[in-house]
């Protein structure tokens, strides 16, 4: 247990008021990146019984955002709504049944939307205390993407050494840390990126192949001809077909997003819907490989205390792998909050490698 978990249950906690005022981006509509809308000047919120208020020290840009501003994210609020799916803080006052103990603690959380605020309330209990020596834009770059990947790699693939896995967007916030924990596993690893990106990964130890090309599954297959035991696709759409044909047998298809549908019209729920069904399918062909989609938020309605907990020890295994340095904070760009749309805009560019970090 840390301070925050022995904290919920003390009832001494007072509640300090604070004098400093709320900036907040707001995603007003579909719109694109300089639509967004800084707010500024309004009242910080107090906590509730059992709730932080998070004074924010990063947050950050994840492909979510991209299409949550073109109405595309499976299951986004409606607009206008404060986006920004983790962020890292410090604890600034606490509410009823909450200890002052955990006052000036630097915590990470995962929140979805909210995150792109100077300020932030939340429950007590779905913060994670980062540990020292770890500064708040290295945290940042591993809270959804270290939680995302950690959960995929050894809950789902459960890759071990010697294996050999296809690691899609390697270039990505999620692709960056996915990768390196795979490494740190043991595991070889194939990443696809734009060309551009190849030398990076080279450098890093990762097999690189070019996702523009018409021969990508061709390039894997000359890389490990036998098939891998593990793939990890984001993209979703047609090319999930040869991301299922790579595997060997044994292998595991870990299928975790539709970016390629992110231009798409229509349904923002149907290519995800039809992706699930088709993976169901194939998992139940007796073919000795295993299909799952992957949803970070599965069992956060009906097994809360589960959820919790498991996101709080893969999350404190991911501090400990950048504490080793078995894993290393990508930072693509750090920028404050109030250039949210310079950010985002940055983040569609495909030029960056790592995660674009908001600071207040
Ligand atoms: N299921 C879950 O629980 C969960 C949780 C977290 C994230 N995700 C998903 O994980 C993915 C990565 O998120 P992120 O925040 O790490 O994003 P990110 O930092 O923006 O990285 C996106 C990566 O995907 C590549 N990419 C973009 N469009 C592509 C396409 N059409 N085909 C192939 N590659 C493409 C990008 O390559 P370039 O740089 O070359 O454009 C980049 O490497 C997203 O799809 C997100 O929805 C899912």
């Amino acid at each position: 247990m840390n301070d925050i978990e022995n904290a919920v249950n003390d009832t001494k906690g007072p509640k300090p008021a604070t004098a400093e005022t709320l900036t907040e981006v707001v995603l007003p509509g579909i719109v694109e990146p300089e639509g967004l809308e800084v707010r500024a000047g309004g009242a910080v919120p107090a906590p509730g019984p059992g709730q932080v208020l998070l004074r924010m020290e990063a947050t950050g840009v994840s492909f979510a955002e991209q299409q949550m501003r073109r109405g595309r994210y499976y299951d986004q609020p409606p607009f206008p709504f404060v986006p920004g799916y983790d962020l890292v803080g410090t604890v600034a006052a606490v509410g009823e049944g909450v200890a002052e103990s955990v006052l000036g603690i630097r915590v990470a959380a995962m929140v979805k939307v909210g995150g792109w605020s100077s300020h932030l309330v939340l429950d007590a209990a779905d913060t994670v205390e980062v540990p020292a020596g770890i500064s708040a834009a290295e945290a940042e770059t591993v809270v959804v993407n270290g939680i995302t990947a950690w959960q995929m790699l050894h809950r789902r693939a459960h890759v071990r050494a010697g294996q050999t896995v296809l690691v899609m967007g390697a270039n990505g916030g999620v692709g960056t840390v996915l990768a390196q924990l795979a490494q740190a596993a043991g595991a070889t690893v194939i990443g696809t990126a734009s060309a551009r990106h190849h030398d990076a990964l080279r450098e890093r130890g990762v097999l690189p192949v070019d996702y523009r090309s018409d021969d990508l599954a061709a390039q894997v297959r000359a890389l490990a001809p036998g098939g891998v035991d593990a793939v990890f696709d984001h993209v979703g759409g047609r090319g999930i077909v040869d991301s299922w044909r790579l595997l060997a047998r044994g292998g595991t298809l870990v299928s975790y997003g539709t970016a390629s549908t992110r231009d798409d019209q229509g349904s923002k729920q149907w290519p995800v819907l039809k992706l699930i069904a088709r993976l169901a399918l194939w998992n139940a062909l007796p073919n000795g490989r295993g299909a799952t989609f992957f949803n970070i938020w599965a069992g956060r309605s009906f097994a809360k205390d589960r959820f919790r907990a498991r996101l709080r020890a893969d999350l404190t295994e991911v501090f400990a792998a950048l504490g080793r340095g078995e894993v290393s904070a990508h930072i693509a760009a750090e920028l404050p909050l109030a250039r949210a749309a310079e950010a985002l805009r940055l983040a569609e560019s495909g030029t960056t490698a790592g995660k674009i970090v908001l600071v207040p």
